[in-house]
């Protein structure tokens, strides 16, 4: 598969601090890759720098052939990425509806039915975004990254704080744009949306890439268990 991202060599200092280090991460079209690792690892630091949100001090950032390092988040988001931050940017005063319309003014933009069916979002079409249940927060502002149909789509934990169930749902939803042709980097924490999801995983540990592999190889690891436990 061809690669569609690459980082070489990425490095972020805040000051005297060292929060991701040397980076090297390459995903090839059609992954689910996961980034995990323990409080502080210096994912999401990771995850702002590919998007654009940070820009790095050191390394550079590839993707589809072309150095995107000094671009802006807007100028990356032109070329075809799609970003759900960690807190959920979806506008709580507008209807569920009104927010994907507002989001859906791009040339090729989505037939918004087929959007509310994909992210189970039917049902509450005319109910305040304010309003819907934490786990239909996330699939709209997942539905909201997705929405001017990018190649590869950036999600920092998104499932954080919801039930086993919508989990489960959640995974089925990215595994489902991901049959469509979207390639994902995820961040999570979550065992078993990571087994449920992902087709490939990165550990980064103390800012640097630990270890990479399937998911089997990687879940099993003793090196992987000790970061985790905080024993090494
Ligand atoms: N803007 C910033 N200024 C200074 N330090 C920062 C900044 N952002 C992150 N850090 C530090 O960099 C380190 C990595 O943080 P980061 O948020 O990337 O970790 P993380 O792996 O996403 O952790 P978590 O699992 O808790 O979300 C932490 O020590 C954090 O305090
Ligand atoms: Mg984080």
């Amino acid at each position: 598969m061809a690669v569609i991202l690459k980082t070489l060599s990425v490095t972020k200092k805040f000051g005297g601090f060292t929060a991701v280090e040397k980076v090297s991460l390459s995903v090839s079209q059609g992954e689910v890759r996961f980034i995990i690792g323990p409080n502080g690892a210096g994912k999401s630091t990771f995850f702002k720098l590919i998007i654009g949100y940070h820009n790095p001090d050191e390394g550079s950032i590839i993707y589809k052939d072309k150095n995107i390092e000094k671009l802006k988040l807007h100028e990356r988001i032109n070329l075809g990425m799609g970003v759900k931050f960690q807190a959920p940017s979806i506008f709580s005063e507008l209807t569920v509806l009104q927010n994907l319309s507002l989001a859906n003014n791009q040339k090729n933009a989505l037939n918004l039915n087929d959007l509310l069916n994909d992210f189970s979002l039917e049902k509450e079409k005319n109910n305040l975004a304010g309003d819907l249940s934490h786990g239909k927060k996330q699939w709209l502002d997942i539905a909201l990254s997705t929405i001017s149909k990018p190649d590869l789509v950036f999600l920092d934990e998104p499932t954080a704080g919801l039930s086993v169930d919508e989990t489960r749902v959640t995974g089925e939803i990215v595994k489902n744009l991901n049959k469509q042709g979207i390639t994902f980097v995820v961040v999570g924490h979550d065992m078993d949306f990571v087994k449920q999801t992902a087709t490939k995983v990165s550990v980064l540990h103390l800012g640097k890439m630990f270890i990479e592999g399937s998911v089997d190889k990687v879940l099993s690891d003793k090196g992987v268990n000790d970061v985790y436990l905080g024993l090494s």
